[in-house]
């Protein structure tokens, strides 16, 4: 007798969601056999996901293109739910998998649960601790969490987040991020290495890499961080800093406003994963509030100023690797300053281990999906985990 397929619903909204989910999508078509994936695309981005989809080859089952300009949280909600409804009714999915704290990742999950469709949730068990902070994502990946059968917690600190919650260690799966995978995957096809963008010199230019996009610091504090990346371009002359722009509104016509047409920095257009891993490779510093970003850094060996009043992502500070400076201009100017005037700062900042994975993440995510759905518990074996070994590494850092 030939064995059914098991449907794997995989759904994704935005940029990172794909990038994440991308090998986690090629884990599942190379055990085909057992596997029958069912790719949904909300589009909750349109463009900037289309570049992820594109470089990863990756065609949904379905596209809802939900993407609305300027979309409100509670607007993208509803037809996200609305539209999800409608795909699971249509299909007897087996699971449904979500990543991350978007609302795609929020409402599929809902969208799911309400339809007793059990929820895999990859990148689970991150915590701020802060409702507001990062906003709306700490509240979306809990809200996921609630309604989640398998998480799928990338480190050993989003694990123990998980367990302090109640959640049933049988439950858990640690995994390592997907995103070390994805780098892995493109570092593999070598593409990771293009010219600079565009209008950026090939000089001996020291790079600092900015993205910026956080809801939470719209206004002032993202005029802040504009104002700090001017100071640091006029106070380090073979500085030069490189921004490819979000393309939510609020946050364009902010950074084109206050750093538009100034000497040596280059505000760019999204660009595509080869792209900008090109850029975290040739960049000297990176300053971020991206999450994924966060996370692929350490695997370059460039260090982070993370752009937030908390990280949910602790891993990398505490290693060494990255510092939280919140957004207040002088911070971060004193903290840039800090690492380009001492090349000896400058080192222990760029060399350790990534503490995010091993870019074994998606393996056993896949393995993991295939003993839950067949019913085995505990899912894996301890052994069979991602160890960091972050706390020997705090230890010997602090
Ligand atoms: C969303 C996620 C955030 C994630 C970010 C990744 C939520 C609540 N927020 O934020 O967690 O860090 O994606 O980038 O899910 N737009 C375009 N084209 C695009 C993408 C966006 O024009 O390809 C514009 C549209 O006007 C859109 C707006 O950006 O309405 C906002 O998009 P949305 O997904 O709601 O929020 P992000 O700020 O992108
Ligand atoms: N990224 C990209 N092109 C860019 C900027 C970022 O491909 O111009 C990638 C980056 O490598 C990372 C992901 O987008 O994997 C992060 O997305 P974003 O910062 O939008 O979202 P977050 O991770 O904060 O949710």
């Amino acid at each position: 007798m030939v064995n059914k397929r098991l449907q794997v619903g995989v759904v994704f909204g935005t940029r990172p969601e794909a990038i994440k989910l991308a090998p986690v999508i090629a884990e599942l078509k190379q055990h085909s056999t057992e596997f029958k994936p069912y790719l949904i695309s909300t589009a909750q981005h349109r463009s900037m996901l289309d570049q992820v989809l594109q470089v990863f080859r990756i065609s949904p089952d379905v596209d809802l293109d939900l993407m609305q300009p300027n979309q409100t949280l509670n607007r993208l909600t509803c037809r996200v739910l609305q539209a999800m409804d409608s795909v699971l009714a249509a299909n007897p999915l087996d699971c449904l998998v979500v990543q991350g704290d978007t609302t795609t990742a929020m409402a599929a999950a809902l969208a799911a649960f309400h339809r007793k469709i059990p929820v895999a949730h990859v990148e689970a068990g991150l915590r701020s601790r802060d409702m507001t902070n990062p906003f709306p994502e700490e509240s979306n990946r809990r809200l996921a969490g609630v309604v989640t059968s398998l998480h799928f917690a990338p480190t050993s600190i989003a694990r123990d987040n998980l367990l302090s919650e109640g959640v049933a260690r049988s439950a858990i799966v640690t995994t390592g991020n997907t995103v070390v995978d994805a780098v892995k995957m493109l570092l593999d096809m070598k593409m990771a290495d293009q010219a600079l963008p565009a209008g950026v010199p090939e000089d001996s230019s020291r790079l600092l890499l900015i993205t910026s996009h956080r809801r939470e610091s719209w206004g002032t504090e993202l005029e802040n961080i504009c104002d700090a990346i001017r100071d640091l371009v006029v106070a380090f002359p073979d500085v030069r800093a490189v921004y490819p722009v979000h393309l939510n509104p609020n946050v364009r016509g902010t950074v084109l406003a206050r750093l538009g047409n100034l000497d040596r920095i280059h505000l760019i257009e999204p660009v595509d994963y080869f792209g900008f891993l090109s850029l975290l490779r040739r960049c000297y510093l990176v300053l971020t509030d991206s999450g994924g970003v966060q996370e692929e850094a350490p695997t370059f060996g460039k260090p982070v100023l993370v752009l937030r009043k908390v990280t949910e992502r602790p891993e990398a500070s505490l290693m060494g690797l990255a510092r939280l400076v919140g957004t207040s201009r002088e911070a971060i100017v004193k903290e840039a300053s800090d690492i380009l005037g001492s090349s000896v700062v400058y080192r222990t900042m760029s060399e350790g281990q990534n503490p995010y994975g091993d870019a074994r993440a998606s393996a056993r995510i896949v393995q993991s999906l295939s003993r839950w759905l067949n019913g085995a518990i505990p899912v894996l074996a301890p052994t069979e985990q991602f160890e960091s070994g972050i706390r020997e590494q705090i230890a010997t850092v602090s």
